[in-house]
């Protein structure tokens, strides 16, 4: 069967990592994928997680099956972490899933099979994962004009533009915090005028939520959301803990959806579990449900999760004022009131070729760069260098 099919190529956030990692060069600094890295460049497991799994491994005494939606103990806790007290509990309808990828791939299937012929509208630019999973689940998709290079923030006049053609029924796939590629997140004003155009046209928005607590912190990343949940009828969220929780590869994340159809949600996405994987895993969820139920690990977590976020804050600043030395301008100032672990340098595919192949200096193709992948030691260098190739 295989013999004469040419496998899909990898996205570019994949193909950097092989890249990345088959570079024999000493000093090569990854700025690609997005994982969060120490000042000393480590990505070590978060000692809250290290403490909820030891307490796990103590108490546990069986790993028998245990729901198609996993733990509810853990859905709740994630329905409290996201949605705080914005919407009833009895409004939302969760299930867990492989990671945020896993919830936002639970997401369109459903809406495929429900609605099979409503368009989801992307922001542009957008994760390469979002349009990749639309395209394979055939369904139609437009792109919204979102980030805009000049100022290194939004084109809200564009994006209002584009959003206002969209239908009943449609699906408005925003991202929740820390825009992935662009670093350039909504302010609260930016989701009440989403809500308006929501309820004014029946669309649906769609919530991406992989980076909360990267942004501004735990409660302020999840405003927008929040104001979303609690003024419309629906809204679709796909969870990721790969980032805050530090559990990249034990692939946490769950589907929340806001609706007034609760139990009937709840059994589509247990029947949408079931025929793609059938049971979620369970470890990293049962994870992140002893630290959210706990007052100490909770604690913990929650000044882990600051020192990460002021690390990353730390590198923006640090990054932005190395190149206004470089270069003598302010030109790459935006890099300070970004948001996360992203921001579209301005670079194009070749600049960013001649980067890695020059330099050493691996970030996306369209010039995305990991801020949080920067360290006290690289930043130097990674200014130079970005100083002379992006002159
Ligand atoms: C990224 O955007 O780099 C991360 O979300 C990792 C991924 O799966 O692409």
């Amino acid at each position: 069967m295989f013999e004469t099919v040419t496998p899909p190529e990898p996205d570019k956030i994949i193909r950097l990592m092989g890249m990345f990692a088959a570079d024999t060069r000493t000093g090569k600094v990854d700025l690609g994928v997005g994982v969060y890295r120490s000042p000393e460049g480590k990505t070590p497991v978060m000692a809250a997680v290290k403490q909820a799994e030891e307490r796990i491994w103590t108490a546990q005494d069986s790993k028998s099956y245990v729901g198609l939606r996993g733990d509810l103990g853990y859905l709740d806790a994630m329905r409290h972490l996201i949605l705080g007290q914005s919407v009833p509990a009895d409004r939302v309808a969760g299930a867990g899933t492989p990671g945020g990828t896993g919830a936002v791939r639970q997401v369109l299937e459903t809406v495929h099979r429900l609605a099979p012929s409503a368009t989801v509208w992307i922001s542009d630019p957008t994760w390469p994962n979002h349009p990749a999973i639309i395209d394979h689940l055939g369904q139609k998709r437009q792109s919204y004009r979102y980030y805009d290079a000049a100022t290194g923030g939004i084109d809200r006049t564009g994006m209002m533009a584009d959003l206002a053609r969209v239908g009943r029924g449609d699906l408005i796939l925003l991202h929740g915090c820390c825009h992935n590629p662009t670093g350039a997140d909504l302010l609260l004003d930016d989701w009440q005028e989403v809500a308006a155009l929501c309820a004014r046209t029946g669309a649906i928005p769609f919530v991406d939520m992989a980076y909360q607590g990267f942004g501004l912190g735990l409660e302020e990343d999840a405003a927008g959301v929040r104001l979303l949940a609690a003024t419309l009828p629906e809204v679709l969220i796909a969870a990721s803990c790969s980032k805050n929780f530090g559990l990249y590869r034990e692939r946490v994340g769950a589907v929340l959806i806001v609706t007034t159809g609760k139990a009937a949600a709840e059994g589509v996405l247990a029947g949408m579990n079931r025929q793609n994987f059938a049971f979620p895993p369970d470890h990293g969820a049962r994870v992140v449900q002893e630290i959210l139920g706990d007052e100490t690990l909770g604690a913990l977590w929650r000044g882990e999760l600051d020192g990460m976020r002021r690390t990353m804050e730390g590198n923006r600043r640090a990054l932005a004022e190395a190149l206004r030395e470089e270069t003598g301008s302010d030109r790459f100032g935006f890099l300070a009131a970004h948001r996360g672990m992203f921001s579209l340098i301005g670079a194009t595919s070749t600049q960013v070729d001649r980067l890695r192949e020059v330099h050493g200096i691996y970030l996306v193709g369209d010039g995305r760069m990991n801020v949080a992948g920067l360290t006290p030691d690289t930043i130097p260098r990674v200014a130079q260098a970005l100083a002379e190739v992006l002159a």
